[in-house]
């Protein structure tokens, strides 16, 4: 080795003691800490009843009403809008509860699937989707009985279109069909009068508009 070799050499092993030493003497960086997400106490009207519940703020009303209030009628699917088993009515219109926050539901009527019969009375929809064998696997039963009781006559001449936000798996549609077009009662009833419980049908905003958003089944 040549001394400009080993000059260099020298030069190149301080540097790195140097940077070893500089290293060694930062502290250890402290741990973050902790999240602590804001969190809220409110009363949730659902079926009827009011439930005291403390929620994150972040929370939404499908997981307040299957985790906090115990309500699992309400299906989580997909959990970001597009498949609609998780359909619930507030103040009588259809709502995804997968897109609602729960903080967002103070002073309003949540209807949820249990609270569509009357007592031991089940709602029309509820005997036409057994007598017409609406379902297979019955996961998106509970959200499309909830969104059929919410369609209008106008959304009834179309059940392809008043469906398309609800997805059905197992392509159960034309019983679903069936036996939606089967309940005369609904054809006629007035909100809040099926089975005299706060189901509303009609309902929505604009009685001769379709249904809101969703994709289109495929
Ligand atoms: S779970 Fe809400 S739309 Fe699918
Ligand atoms: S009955 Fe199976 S997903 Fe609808």
């Amino acid at each position: 080795m040549t001394d400009m070799d080993r000059r260099t050499f020298m030069e190149g092993a301080g540097t790195g003691i140097a940077y070893a030493a500089t290293a060694s003497a930062v502290p250890a960086l402290a741990a973050p800490a902790p999240h602590e997400a804001p969190t809220t106490t409110m009363s949730l009207t659902v079926n009827g009843k009011v439930h005291t519940v403390t929620v994150e703020d972040r929370t939404t009303l499908l997981d307040a009403l299957r985790n906090q209030i115990g309500l699992t009628g309400t299906k989580k699917s997909c959990d970001r809008g597009e498949c609609g088993a998780c359909t619930v009515h507030i103040d009588g219109h259809r709502a995804l509860a997968c897109m609602s926050l729960a903080v967002m539901q103070k002073g309003r009527s949540i209807t949820t699937i249990e609270g569509v019969a009357n007592s031991s009375t089940l709602h029309p929809l509820q005997a036409a989707f057994i007598e017409h064998d609406g379902f297979q696997c019955g996961f998106c039963t509970p959200g499309m009985i909830m969104t059929a009781a919410s369609l209008n006559q106008s959304q009834r001449q179309d059940l392809a279109w008043a469906l398309k936000g609800n997805i059905c798996r197992c392509t159960g549609y034309g019983a679903i069909e069936d036996a939606i077009r089967g309940v005369r009662q609904v054809e006629v009833a007035e909100a809040g009068s099926v089975c005299g419980r706060s189901v509303a049908a009609p309902a929505g905003p604009a009685a001769s508009s379709k249904p809101d958003s969703g994709k289109r089944r495929g």
